[in-house]
C-alpha cells in the first residue's frame, strides 16, 4: 500500500485549517474522510509536542481520545473550539482531560460522523465565514469600554452587519442597560449557564435579545459572578460561525472566559481616558491583555485635563493608536434615556466606530455579489 501523504504541517496557513491532533491511525484516518467530506483542508499533528504549533490558532481543534492526557500534560492552555474525537468501540472518553482542556464537545464515532462532515464544510466555505471579533476593554473603571462596545455594535447594525454584543462583566450592570434594552425579551447569561453551559450556538442567537441585525448576550441585574468557560467558548463560536460582527465588552480583570475572548479577538481595543492616571492604570492592564491579543490597540478619550496627546498616550502604553474621542455631547442623559450610543450616527463615537468598521462589509451581501 503506497504511505499516505500528507501536506506537512508548515506548508498549511496555522490560522486558516483545523489541526488534529492523534497518533492513532485508525482514528486519523476516520477523520480525514470526514473532513474530506465535507472538503475541508486539514493540519495534522501527532502528539502534543507536534500540536503546540497552531494549537491556539487553528480555527478549531480534533483532539483523539489518545492524545489527549497528553496534551494536558504538556500544558497546553484551553482555548474554545476543542472538540475531543473518541469511537465507541475504544474505551471511555477521557472526560477528565477533555474537562481540563475546556473542549467544548466529546464526539463520539460513528454517531458524531454527520455532525463532524458538517462542521468541516461549515469551515470549509472559506474565509468569509467566520464573523470578526472585537474585544474592548478599559484602562481604567468608567473609561468608557462598555459606551464603546455598546456603540460599535450599533454601527455594525446600522451597516447592516450581522451583530453580536457578548457582554463578558459580570459586575457591569449589564450591557442590555447601555443599549435600552433591558426591558426587552430573551435570555441573558444566568439562563444560559443554569442550562449548564450546553448551548447549541445557532439556537443561541436566536434566543438573544436583539433587534434587526443586532443580538446581545448580556448580564441581567442577579448576582452571578461569572460565566463558566465553556459558555463563554459556546458563545464566542456561535458569533464567528454565524455573525459578521462579534463585540465583546470585557472587564479589567482577566480569568479563563475574558483570556478566552481575547485569544479569539481578531483585535482588541483599550479605552483609556487621557489623563495621567488612567495611564499609569491603563499600562498595567495592557500588558496584561497583550499577552493573549497582540493586535491590541488603544483608543485616547478626551477631555485632556493635562492636555496630554493621544500621540503620548500611545507610546506610553507602548500600543498603536487606533483612535481618539472627543466628549460625546448629550451622552449621560441618552443613556439615561435608554438610547443607544451611537445610534442617532452622529457624533464623535458613531464616527469612530465607522472608521473601526470602515473594511467591513455584511457577509449577506458578499455572498449574493459573488
Ligand atoms: N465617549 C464618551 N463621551 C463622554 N462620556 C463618556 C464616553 N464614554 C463613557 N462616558 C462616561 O463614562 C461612563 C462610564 O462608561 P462605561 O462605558 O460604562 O465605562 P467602562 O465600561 O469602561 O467601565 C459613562 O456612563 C459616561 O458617563
Ligand atoms: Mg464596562
Amino acid at each position: 500500500m503506497p504511505a499516505r501523504t500528507l501536506p506537512p504541517a508548515t506548508a498549511l496557513d496555522a490560522k486558516r485549517h483545523p489541526l488534529i491532533v492523534t497518533g492513532d491511525p485508525g482514528l486519523l484516518d476516520d477523520l480525514l474522510r470526514l473532513a474530506a467530506a465535507g472538503s475541508a483542508e486539514v493540519r495534522v499533528a501527532p502528539d502534543a509536542v507536534a500540536a503546540r504549533q497552531g494549537w491556539m490558532s487553528a480555527p478549531f481543534v480534533l483532539l483523539g481520545a489518545d492524545a489527549a492526557a497528553g496534551c494536558v500534560r504538556a500544558g497546553l492552555p484551553a482555548r474554545s473550539s476543542v472538540i475531543v474525537v473518541t469511537r465507541s468501540r475504544d474505551s471511555e472518553p477521557p472526560w477528565d482531560n477533555a474537562a481540563e482542556l475546556r473542549a467544548e464537545h466529546v464526539a463520539v464515532l460513528p454517531t458524531a460522523e454527520a455532525w463532524l462532515v458538517d462542521r468541516f464544510a461549515d469551515h470549509a466555505s472559506g474565509p468569509v465565514a467566520r464573523g470578526r471579533v472585537v474585544a474592548v476593554l478599559g484602562g481604567r473603571g468608567g473609561a468608557g469600554a462598555s459606551v464603546l462596545a455598546s456603540a460599535l455594535a450599533v454601527t455594525g447594525r446600522r451597516r447592516d452587519l450581522d451583530t453580536l454584543l457578548i457582554d463578558a462583566d459580570p459586575f457591569g450592570g449589564g450591557v442590555d442597560i447601555v443599549l435600552g434594552w433591558e426591558h426587552m425579551q430573551g435570555l441573558r447569561w444566568p439562563e444560559l449557564v443554569d442550562a449548564s453551559g450546553r448551548v447549541s450556538p445557532p439556537a443561541l442567537v436566536g434566543a438573544l435579545p436583539g433587534e434587526g441585525s443586532l443580538a446581545v448576550l448580556s448580564f441581567d441585574r442577579s448576582e452571578l459572578e461569572g460565566v463558566p468557560p465553556q459558555a463563554m467558548a459556546a458563545a464566542l463560536d456561535a458569533g464567528r460561525r454565524g455573525r459578521d460582527l462579534v463585540v465583546v465588552d470585557l472587564p479589567r480583570r482577566f480569568d479563563e472566559p475574558e483570556v478566552m475572548a481575547l485569544t479569539t479577538a481578531d483585535r482588541a481595543i483599550l479605552v483609556v481616558p487621557a489623563e495621567l492616571r488612567a495611564c499609569a492604570a491603563a499600562k498595567r492592564v495592557a500588558a496584561l491583555a497583550a499577552v493573549h491579543c497582540p493586535a491590541l490597540a488603544v483608543v485616547v478619550r478626551g477631555p485632556a485635563p493635562g492636555q496630554i496627546e493621544p500621540a503620548e498616550v500611545a507610546q506610553a502604553l507602548d500600543l498603536p493608536l487606533a483612535g481618539t474621542l472627543r466628549p460625546e455631547p448629550g451622552l449621560t442623559r441618552a443613556l439615561e434615556n435608554g438610547r443607544a450610543p451611537a445610534s442617532t450616527g452622529r457624533g464623535p463615537l458613531a464616527e469612530l466606530c465607522r472608521t473601526l468598521l470602515a473594511d467591513m462589509k455584511p457577509r449577506r451581501h458578499r455572498m449574493v455579489a459573488r
